[in-house]
C-alpha cells in the first residue's frame, strides 16, 4: 500500500479532473481519479483498498455525489473515510443535502490549489488522529502478585511515572487492587468518582467523558484511574465493569499501567488476560518465590503467554539469602528486573504521597525503575512484532520446583 495518502477523486468534468489530480499528485498524494461513481465504486470493490480521503463532484451522469457519498459511508471498507464535495455554486441547500449524506467539508470547483491543499491537510490529519485511537495500539501493562507486600503498588506508580517521565508517553496508573488500592495515597490524590459508580451500569458502554471524570491527574505528568474508596466496594468492580473501561480508557491513552493488586479476582483475570505484559514483583525470599512459581502456574493452566509473563526481583529487605540467578533456575525463568533495596526513600515516598522516583531520582532504586521502564517497552514491542505465541513458552510442574527448593 505504501505509506502515502490515498486520494479517490470523482468528478465527470475530465478538465477539473485531471487539475485537481495534477495538484494532489504534485502535493505527493497517491491519487485514484474516476469520472463515473460507478467507476470509483467498482475501483473501490476489486482493489480493496481503503483511501484516506475522496472528493467528489456532486451532479454527474448515472450517480448523483449525494447518493454515491451514501454507498460510500454504507460500505465497511469507507464508513469512515472523510468526504470533500465538490460544489459549483455555494448553495445553502446543495450543502445540507451534502451534509445528510455524510459529507465533511465542501470546496468549490475553482478552489485555488493552496485552498485546496490546506483543506486537504485539515481532514486528512483529523481523520488520522481518529484512526490512530480507533486502532487502539495502545499498550497494557499489569503489575501482579499472589504474595502481599513485595511492592506491586510501589513497582506500578514509579513504572508509570518512568514512562511518562523519561519515555515521554502519556501513562495511566490504573488501580484494580480493588479492595484498599493505595495508589490515589501513595499519589497524594483524592478521587471523587470511582468505577464502583459503574455497578449494575445499564447499558453496553459508557462515554469517554464520563471516565474521564474519573480520572485524576497528577503532578509528575500521569493520571490515575483510581480504586474504589471504600473497602467494601471493591466487589463493586466485576468483569462487566472491565469490558466497559478498556476501550474508552485505552482511547484516552496510549499507555496504562496496571496495579493489578495480589487477589486472582474474575476483574483482575480479565485485565490480566488482555494485557500486553505482566510483572510478577517477588521478594528474594522463598515464600514469595513459591508464590510466582504458583502464578506461572496458573497463568500456564488458564492460557496466558508466559513470554509476557516477567518476575521482577525487589529487595523490599537488605539480606538476603536467595540470589537471583538461583532463583531464576528455580523458577525455570529469566529474571526480568532487579530492584534495589532503599528503604528510607521508600517509606518516606508512601508517607509523603510522591512517586519514589520523584523523591530519590538518582539512586540505583531509581536507575533500576527507569531501565526496566525501557526494557519494557521494547520487550512489548517485540511481542507485537512476534505475533501470537503458537504455544505456552514453557512447561512447568510441580514437581520440579518442590525438587529444586
Ligand atoms: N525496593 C524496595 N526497597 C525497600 N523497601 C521497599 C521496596 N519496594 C517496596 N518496599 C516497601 O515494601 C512495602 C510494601 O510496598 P507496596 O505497598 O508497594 O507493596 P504491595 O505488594 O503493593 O503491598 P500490598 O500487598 O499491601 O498491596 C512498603 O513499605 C515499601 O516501602
Ligand atoms: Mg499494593
Amino acid at each position: 500500500m505504501g505509506d502515502k495518502y490515498l486520494i479517490v477523486i470523482v468528478e465527470d468534468s475530465e478538465i477539473t479532473l485531471y487539475k485537481l489530480r495534477a495538484i494532489l499528485l504534485r502535493l505527493g498524494y497517491d491519487v485514484s481519479a474516476h469520472n463515473r461513481p460507478q467507476n470509483a465504486l467498482d475501483w473501490l470493490a476489486s482493489s480493496h483498498k481503503t483511501p484516506d480521503l475522496i472528493i467528489s463532484d456532486v451532479m454527474m451522469p448515472g450517480m448523483d455525489g449525494y447518493t454515491f457519498i451514501k454507498t460510500i459511508r454504507a460500505n465497511q471498507q469507507t464508513a469512515k473515510v472523510p468526504v470533500i464535495m465538490l460544489t459549483s455554486q455555494t448553495d445553502l441547500k446543495d450543502k445540507v443535502a451534502g451534509l445528510e449524506a455524510g459529507a465533511d467539508d465542501f470546496i468549490s470547483k475553482t478552489v485555488s490549489p493552496d485552498e485546496l491543499e490546506l483543506r486537504v491537510k485539515a481532514l486528512l490529519s483529523r481523520n488520522k488522529e481518529k484512526s490512530s485511537i480507533s486502532q487502539s495500539t495502545s499498550k497494557v501493562i499489569s503489575v501482579f502478585s499472589l504474595r502481599g507486600g513485595v511492592g506491586t503498588t510501589s513497582i506500578a506508580v514509579n513504572l508509570a511515572v518512568a514512562i511518562s517521565e523519561q519515555l515521554e508517553i502519556k501513562t495511566c496508573l490504573w488501580d484494580m487492587a480493588l479492595s484498599g488500592g493505595q495508589c490515589a495515597l501513595m499519589l497524594n490524590l483524592k478521587p471523587k468518582n470511582t468505577l464502583a459508580s459503574l455497578a449494575d451500569w445499564p447499558e453496553g458502554s459508557i462515554e469517554e467523558g464520563l471516565l474521564s471524570s474519573m480520572i485524576l491527574e497528577h503532578a509528575s505528568g500521569i493520571s490515575l484511574l483510581p480504586s474504589p474508596q471504600f473497602f467494601e466496594e471493591g466487589d463493586l468492580v466485576n468483569r462487566a465493569t472491565v469490558d466497559l473501561v478498556w476501550t474508552p480508557l485505552l482511547s484516552l491513552t496510549p499507555f496504562v499501567v496496571v496495579d493489578a493488586g495480589n487477589h486472582f479476582t474474575d476483574p483482575v483475570i480479565s485485565v490480566l488476560e488482555r494485557s500486553d505484559a505482566i510483572l510478577v514483583p517477588l521478594a528474594p525470599e522463598l515464600a514469595s518465590v513459591n508464590a510466582t512459581y504458583q502464578v506461572l502456574r496458573l497463568f500456564e493452566e488458564m492460557g496466558i503467554e508466559l513470554r509476557k509473563v516477567l518476575p521482577v526481583v525487589n529487595e523490599t529487605f537488605q539480606k538476603s539469602s536467595l540470589i537471583t540467578a538461583k532463583i531464576a533456575e528455580g523458577l525455570k525463568k529469566e529474571i526480568f528486573a532487579e530492584i534495589p533495596y532503599d528503604n528510607v526513600n521508600m517509606v518516606r515516598a508512601i508517607n509523603q504521597g510522591t512517586p519514589y522516583l520523584s523523591l530519590a531520582p538518582r539512586t540505583s532504586t531509581s536507575q533500576a525503575f527507569g531501565k526496566m521502564a525501557q526494557r519494557l517497552l521494547e520487550k512489548v514491542n517485540e511481542f507485537e512484532k512476534e505475533g501470537p505465541a503458537e504455544k505456552p513458552v514453557l512447561k512447568i510442574t510441580k514437581d520440579k520446583f518442590q525438587r529444586y527448593f
